[in-house]
């Protein structure tokens, strides 16, 4: 071999190292949960792990199954980390996510669920409750008397007051969804979804979209996860909560590592990271007011007590289903729609 030829394929060799060295401490992780818990858990991940960089997008859960989807077999993503279950029980059976091996032992009940289901393709790191939340200051000064219960958000007096996710896009919508089906039946429930779309104003993107709405007075009532509008109600804005009073569901976020993930180690050390007790406990510093999955880690006083809430008996494993979900959002599209899907 030519004295160049020697030296370019040292380059090239050396390159190529470097190369997989980058990608080995490169993690990427999508995160489902309020974008200042994914900062925080970061920044608490790598000062742990100095080696490791992590690269993370928010999400919300609809629109992360639909990029996990797309690229299956060539993935971006390592772990996704947060966001509803259902989606997450969803890319475990169609094989887009592979078990983590990590323990859990620590676990709460609800949580080990998740990966009973899946066969350990995921497990729950968190839960929450569903719910209405209303501006009082609105309410009041238009005359209008705040819900109760989901039925009342079907009655004209909020005619244009009401905001919500759209469920294809968003778990906390798609919880929502599930939630009315499992409550009144399905075809009951899509008349009731219609009736109460009647009243939207607008469906957002994500979850927690609609609580900041009515939190800054923009729109009237949300429907949401409760600890998202608890953490808006605690910085002081006029949000009241509500439990509505035909009983409602609830979500178990969860935690995958993708298929073919490109660092499988540094995925699986998140995993290890997201259910250690310490770690859940951090949340309430970015006011997280989830109810955490590690049985050793501490619940916030301002978390909503899921045991004074009437909740269903929320069937993971048939609306965590393909098929379930693919029929419910068509139907959804068909009976309830967005008259102005987001881009
Ligand atoms: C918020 C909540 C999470 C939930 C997530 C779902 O971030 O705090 O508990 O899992 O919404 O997001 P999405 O945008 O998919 O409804």
């Amino acid at each position: 071999m030519k004295r160049t030829n020697v030296i370019s394929a040292a380059i090239l060799m050396a390159t190529s190292a470097m190369a997989s060295a980058a990608l080995a401490d490169e993690l990427n992780v999508v995160c489902s949960a309020e974008q200042d818990w994914c900062d925080l858990m970061v920044a608490a991940f790598e000062a742990e792990n100095p080696d490791t960089d992590v690269l993370m997008v928010r999400k919300s859960t609809g629109e992360t199954l639909a990029q996990v989807r797309a690229e299956a077999g060539n993935p971006k993503i390592d772990v996704w980390w947060g966001g509803t279950g259902d989606p997450h029980l969803i890319a475990a059976e169609e094989g887009l996510t592979q078990p983590s091996g990590v323990s859990t032992d620590e676990l709460l009940g609800w949580a080990r669920n998740m990966s009973d289901i899946s066969e350990a393709r995921t497990v729950g790191i968190y839960a929450g409750a569903l719910g209405i939340a209303y501006n009082s200051e609105i309410l009041d000064e238009k005359g209008i008397a705040p819900p109760a219960c989901w039925a009342d958000l079907a009655d004209p007096r909020f005619a244009g007051e009401i905001q919500v996710a759209n469920p294809n896009s968003s778990g906390t919508a798609y919880t929502e969804l599930a939630t009315f089906v499992q409550l009144f039946g399905e075809d009951e429930a899509f008349t009731r979804l219609a009736a109460v779309g009647a009243n939207v104003n607008s469906y957002t993107k994500s979850g927690s979209a609609p609580s900041k709405a009515a939190a800054r007075g923009e729109t009237g009532v949300s429907i949401g996860f409760m600890h998202d509008m608890v953490k808006l109600a605690a910085s002081g804005f006029p949000l009241e909560i509500v439990a509505p009073c035909e009983g409602t569901g609830y979500e178990v976020g969860a935690v995958s590592i993708i298929e073919g993930a490109r660092n499988f180690e540094g995925a699986q050390a998140w995993v290890e990271f997201a259910l250690r007790a310490d770690v859940q406990s951090r949340a309430p510093e970015v006011q997280s007011f989830q109810v955490p999955s590690n049985s050793n880690a501490e619940v916030a006083p301002e978390s909503p007590d899921l045991a004074s809430i009437k909740l269903i008996d929320y069937d993971f494993a048939t609306y965590g289903s393909s098929e379930t979900r693919a029929r419910l959002l068509a139907r959804w599209d068909e009976e309830v729609g967005d008259p102005n899907p987001q881009e």
